[in-house]
């Protein structure tokens, strides 16, 4: 019987219980042993919950049991998420974590820990909801060099795009009915402004490149900024607008960043809708794969913690843990670096348009009528469309990269 002990019994806590309970049969036949929930952790108490009689609110109660060997930590939050995940390492018991906060900020050292204790620290539940995206990363690509990972790593702010993008529903009310499915963090703020899906992006750019980068070193925004401008001009280029995050290597340089991106419709992510998620990993063997699925919600996060669960349980004594470690300024690349397709919308007639084009060594643009163009440019970094701009003497109305 394998003893655990689940912290947090919200959203994904009370999931995690619920996966267990409920494919309880057929979990212990594939591993061959059952599951059990001996305690959970919380400052409330469920007294009409079947498993309210395992709520306990002293972490020590946990650390002191000899027979608990995993430990599932879902508060949210990096304290005391942190500071308890750590003790548990420290005793010797397996972790597993759908906080993408704490791994984030955390991650280096606790895998350090973990593997100087022998012990496991799993995070599949952190990106992604429910998609397998660490372990196929870690595991089933170790073979390739990864060349980018892009993709919609927030199901909130996709949710909310996909309803006022097709039901014309206000941006308020959307938000609204994503918390209610148990989709938003906490504060909504962290989806809507970027921060979530920051912390996904570096988690992922540690994976594939074995620097942790800190969410605060990177360049984020989210989608508030969106304007009905903005949309209408990606409709008419065949592109939708995405909250991407992205890393790739220039360089020996590590670039992680998160922001609102055009998407072609010829790239998978542009038909990604509601709160899938979408991670598209680009490996020099592989080519690229897309990693495709519910990113958050209750059930779907649950089973990525229950995996890791059985996962912990089943290396006991001879856990693989990636090597990671904490990322210097000199590892971080600049983002004006970064050479990609970029739509622009400058002033002007269409004789500018196709005066610009020289500059821009665009294929297709689209005049509109308050006296402004558009067009998507060919790969060019941020230094190089300063250029462009420059000595084709237009003014900038706005600019977005593109995901191809
Ligand atoms: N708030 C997160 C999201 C939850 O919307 O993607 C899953 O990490």
């Amino acid at each position: 019987m394998i003893q655990i002990a689940i912290l947090g019994f919200g959203v994904v806590g009370s999931g995690t219980a619920e996966v267990l309970t409920e494919n309880r049969a057929l979990i212990a036949a594939r591993c061959g042993e059952e599951v059990n929930i001996r305690y959970i952790l919380d400052l409330r108490d469920f007294p009409e919950h079947p498993l309210g009689n395992r709520v306990v609110h002293d972490i020590n109660v946990i650390l002191r049991d000899p027979e608990v060997s995993v430990v599932a930590e879902m508060m949210g939050g990096s304290h005391p998420a942190y500071d308890f995940s750590r003790a548990a390492l420290e005793a010797g018991k397996s972790v597993v974590t759908s906080n993408k906060e704490v791994v984030a900020t955390y991650g280096a050292e606790l895998l350090e820990l973990a593997r100087s204790k022998g012990v496991s620290y799993l995070f599949e539940a952190s990106v992604g909801g429910g998609i397998p995206i660490i372990r196929p990363l870690q595991n089933d690509l170790a073979c390739n060099e990864i060349l980018s990972i892009s993709g919609i790593l927030n199901g909130t702010t996709n949710f909310i795009l996909s309803k006022m993008k097709r039901e014309g529903v206000a941006f308020a009310d959307a938000l609204a009915e994503a918390q209610a499915l148990g989709y938003a963090e906490a504060n909504p703020a962290a989806d809507v402004d970027g921060l979530d899906a920051a912390r996904k992006i570096v988690i992922l750019a540690a994976l594939a490149f074995g620097v942790l980068v800190s969410p605060s070193d990177i360049r984020v925004e989210g989608i508030s900024h969106i304007t009905p401008e903005q949309t209408a001009v990606a409709d008419a280029m065949g592109c939708a607008v995405k909250l991407i995050g992205h890393t790739e290597r220039i360089g020996d340089r590590v670039l992680a960043l998160v922001g609102p991106h055009m998407v072609p419709e010829s790239n998978p992510v542009h038909h990604i809708e509601g709160v899938f998620n979408g991670i598209l990993v680009d490996a020099d063997m592989l080519g690229r794969a897309l990693f495709y699925g519910a990113g958050a919600g209750k059930l779907p996060t649950a089973s990525a913690v229950v995996s890791d669960i059985l996962s912990a349980a089943s290396s006991a004594g001879r856990p693989s843990l990636p090597h990671w470690r904490p990322a210097a300024p000199q590892d971080l690349a600049n983002p004006a670096d970064r050479r990609c397709r970029r739509c622009f919308v400058l002033e002007g007639d269409a004789a500018a348009a196709e005066k610009a084009k020289a500059f821009f060594g665009y294929d297709s643009f689209a005049v509109f009528g308050n006296g402004s163009f558009a067009f998507l440019s060919r790969p060019m970094t941020e230094r190089e469309a300063g250029r462009a701009l420059a000595e084709s003497r237009k003014t900038l109305r706005w600019t977005m990269p593109v995901l191809d």
